[in-house]
């Protein structure tokens, strides 16, 4: 792409230099002097959103081991959805706040600002209307529609918390997370849409009531695709019926910074789910200027997350973030490969998305495809690329800058987690050169560290466990009703820090790759090596498109690697294949880490956000096929089967 290339770093375009609104030198100023002065620095930039009465002090934190409080703004005032929305009316009353695009290409619709307003002040009502009142809990369990950000908005305006389930989610998983929320009002749709196939979201609704007969007082129903439903006379109201009974006017609540906005329950990738919860000023504040600067948002950008909106960057990068910025948001009901697998291409043409932001489970699986799919759209609109969930291999990375950023839009890959509500680790697009693995440096404020197991602190090019030293306006605030296990789970391993739980290497430049969950560590013969670095080597061969390895016991070596390989399409599994993948990992990693199994599978288990889930993959790797623990998440229970049913290593 460019000629005075390092190997292996993509320097910053020169148009991008010209108009980004960082550039190198100013976002080093802007960090140095985030660190240095993190009161001035925020309590600058905390401005950009309006508050009801400003706050005068800025940040109360302590890491504490025991006494772990976080507190941005305390005693300012302010309101989120007035944020989202009021506050745009006069200049951008009829700018469209969100595009919707449904399943079917042809469901389309656009909201403007004024209509955004008036939805969600007739939600709101709708909610009191139901006894919800400011502090109270709602479930929201609905599909990718505008009526997801419809309630969450309607929440915030009147100060109830929101607590987003995936419409995936199963109803055993659904009712207890009903029951943890404590939510006396659900939310949901008669049917959701995707990929073609319906999903039933008010019978799931209904089978997870059954264990909750006293809990839940009222559900609410959108009219998605109009099938008939169960009605429980008393419990169960359409949407549309209980609107008409109700004002049209709903002047927003004043709530304070630190009361909570919504609650959200982790991916759920290792142990059982968590009930993170967020409030209200800090995580704003956080929302919007990581959606600005990362993004490098300009009025007139369209931008699309591709995430499910019940996930945190759902929350951050379709939502909180892009709306409080009054920018134009693309909320997509379907799939990738519906109804075909150039889905994604032709919404960005048919809709002018300029900001395009996915994970990496979507690019593999994209890429698998063939590059065909990609190039029959022009892909002109857009600006910048982003990548989220989980470490991006450098042959994805590239393919993503080469085939659908057209070799000229920098990708932003970006290290966030639900408990830290907004990205912290990133590049910026006009002042970062970019390294394909790798997630950059610190956004501003973000103070990230390397330590190894005894906690001492590692500098320089290092490869340890990324702790934050630190906090931040957008961190979680503690657990749900249970701030014991919050300090426990999150400040107790390496006590004054917050433990991400996830590894990660820093190079000569301060740039950060991670290398994965500190728990999926593989240590064969006394060599630690990342699930990622492993996936990655795999992946960069031609004819993988996806890879996950665990570790299983080993009696000599302590653990052994089990390599699960997804082929791209046309590509057929044969022992040559496997024994040529044994030795292209021996090449690219180094002969200690000899791979011991290679299993061909059609799929890998997967949570909701696309994320591996490897404590199942471990159980089958250990022929322990009854002993998967925690499966709530867990998207495409097919895929399970077939792994099992062609396991390795059976005793
Ligand atoms: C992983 C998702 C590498 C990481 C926003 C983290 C990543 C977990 C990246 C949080 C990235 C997320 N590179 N790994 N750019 N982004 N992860 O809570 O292991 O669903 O701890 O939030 O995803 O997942 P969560």
């Amino acid at each position: 792409m460019n000629g005075n290339k390092k190997a292996g770093v993509y320097p910053v375009p020169k148009a991008w230099a010209e108009r980004a609104s960082t550039d190198a030198q100013r976002r080093e100023a802007m960090y140095v002097a985030s660190i240095a002065n993190p009161d001035q620095f925020w309590g600058e930039h905390g401005k950009r959103i309006h508050w009801i009465k400003p706050y005068s002090t800025v940040k109360d934190t302590s890491f504490e081991p025991g006494k772990v409080s976080i507190r941005w703004f305390e005693d300012g005032t302010t309101n989120v959805s007035y944020n989202c929305i009021d506050r745009h009316l006069t200049e951008r009353g009829d700018q469209v706040a969100i595009i919707w695009e449904g399943d079917d290409p042809k469901d389309v619709a656009r909201i403007t600002y004024r209509e955004l307003y008036a939805q969600v002040m007739k939600w709101a009502n709708v909610l009191r209307s139901q006894g919800i009142r400011k502090g109270d809990s709602v479930t929201l369990y609905l599909p990718m529609i505008p009526e997801a950000a419809y309630a969450m908005l309607a929440c915030a305006r009147i100060g109830a918390i929101h607590s987003a389930l995936s419409s995936q989610c199963p109803p055993e998983v659904l009712a207890s997370r009903i029951a943890d929320a404590a939510s006396t009002v659900v939310v949901t749709a008669d049917q959701g849409l995707r990929g073609g196939r319906k999903l039933e979201l008010k019978v799931n609704v209904d089978a997870a009531l059954d264990k909750l007969p006293k809990v839940v007082k009222t559900v609410i129903v959108v009219k998605r695709t109009g099938a008939p439903v169960g009605m429980l006379k008393g419990r169960d109201h359409y949407y549309d019926d209980l609107a008409e009974t109700v004002p049209d006017q709903c002047p927003p609540e004043e709530m304070k910074a630190e009361d909570p906005l919504f609650v959200l329950f982790t991916s759920g990738s290792t142990s059982k789910p968590k009930a993170v919860v967020h409030t209200t000023g800090g995580y704003l504040v956080y929302a919007a200027m990581t959606h600005q600067y990362v993004f490098d948002y300009h009025d007139g950008d369209i931008h699309w997350c591709t995430a499910e909106i019940s996930w945190i960057t759902g929350h951050s990068y379709i939502v909180y973030g892009p709306l409080a910025n009054g920018a134009t948001t693309l909320i997509f009901e379907g799939i990738p490969t519906y109804p075909s697998a150039s889905r994604y291409w032709d919404v960005i043409d048919k809709h002018k998305v300029s900001l395009f932001y996915t994970a990496p489970t979507a690019i593999r699986s994209l890429m698998g495809r063939g590059e065909d799919a990609v190039k029959s759209n022009s892909l002109a609109s857009l600006r910048l690329l982003g990548s989220v969930g989980e470490p991006i291999d450098p042959k994805s990375w590239e393919w993503y800058h080469r085939v659908v950023g057209g070799g000229r839009c920098p990708i932003v890959d970006t290290w966030f987690q639900t408990e830290t509500g907004g990205i912290l680790i990133t590049p910026l697009p006009g002042a970062t050169d970019l390294k394909p693995g790798s997630a950059g440096s610190p956004f501003f404020g973000v103070k990230p560290e390397l330590v190894d197991e005894a906690g001492d602190v590692l500098d320089g090019v290092a490869h340890g466990n990324l702790v934050i030293a630190d906090s931040w306006p957008g961190q979680m605030r503690t657990l749900y009703r249970d701030h014991e296990r919050f300090e426990q789970e999150y400040f107790s391993r390496y006590p004054g820090k917050y433990f991400t739980g996830d590894g990660a290497r820093r190079d000569a430049d301060g740039y950060y790759s991670i290398t994965g969950r500190v728990d999926d560590v593989i240590n064969v013969s006394g060599h630690r090596i990342g699930t990622a670095e492993l996936e990655s080597a795999l992946v960069a061969h031609a004819s993988v498109s996806e890879a996950a390895v665990v570790g299983y016991p080993h009696e000599i070596k302590g653990q052994d690697i089990y390599a699960y390989v997804v082929l791209i399409d046309g590509e057929t599994a044969s022992d040559e294949l496997r024994n040529e993948l044994v030795s292209w990992i021996r090449r690219a990693i180094g002969p200690i880490f000899t791979i011991d199994k290679v299993q061909f599978a059609v799929g890998l288990p997967k949570t909701n956000s696309g994320k591996i889930i490897r404590h199942i993959l471990r159980k089958i790797a250990e022929d322990k096929c009854t002993e998967f623990g925690d499966t709530s998440t867990l998207s495409n229970p097919a895929v399970v089967d077939h792994l099992i049913d062609n396991r390795l290593n059976r005793k």
